[in-house]
């Protein structure tokens, strides 16, 4: 019974010890890297720059946005509207004017 109980307790301190062996050790210091100053995620701000956040970053970079020439509001609205039913965008319709007027204030000619 003794003899039983002594195996057992060895066991378990191979066990403790082989979930610590697993456990990565926490790492020491800090190390930074640094990356480009724009990697194309943001929109220039202004009213309505919460809507294309939300709909137009989840496929592509706004550098397909900012990169694209100075386009008239017909042209974004086209623009807008080859995303929804082209690529399939899931941008609501009550959302699209706002996207559209944000996009021709920012990136267009009125
Ligand atoms: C469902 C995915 C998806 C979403 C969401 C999306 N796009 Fe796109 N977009 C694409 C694809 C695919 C292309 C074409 C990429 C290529 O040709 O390399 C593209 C290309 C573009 C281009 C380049 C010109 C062109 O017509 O090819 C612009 C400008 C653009 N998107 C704007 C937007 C805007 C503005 C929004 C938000 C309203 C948006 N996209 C949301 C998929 C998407």
């Amino acid at each position: 019974m003794k003899r039983t109980l002594l195996v057992l307790a060895c066991l378990g301190a191979l066990g403790a010890s082989a979930v610590a062996a697993g456990t990565p050790a926490p790492p020491k210091g800090s190390a930074s890297i640094s990356l480009p100053g724009d990697i194309g995620m943001a929109f220039k701000p202004g009213p309505g720059v919460g809507a294309a956040q939300a709909n137009c970053l989840t496929c592509h970079s706004s550098a397909y946005v900012s990169t694209q020439p100075v386009l008239s509001k017909a042209q974004w609205a086209a623009e807008v509207t080859k995303m929804k039913n082209v690529y399939g965008a899931p941008i609501a319709d009550d959302a699209m004017p706002a996207i559209v007027d944000y996009l021709t204030t920012q990136y267009g000619k009125p």
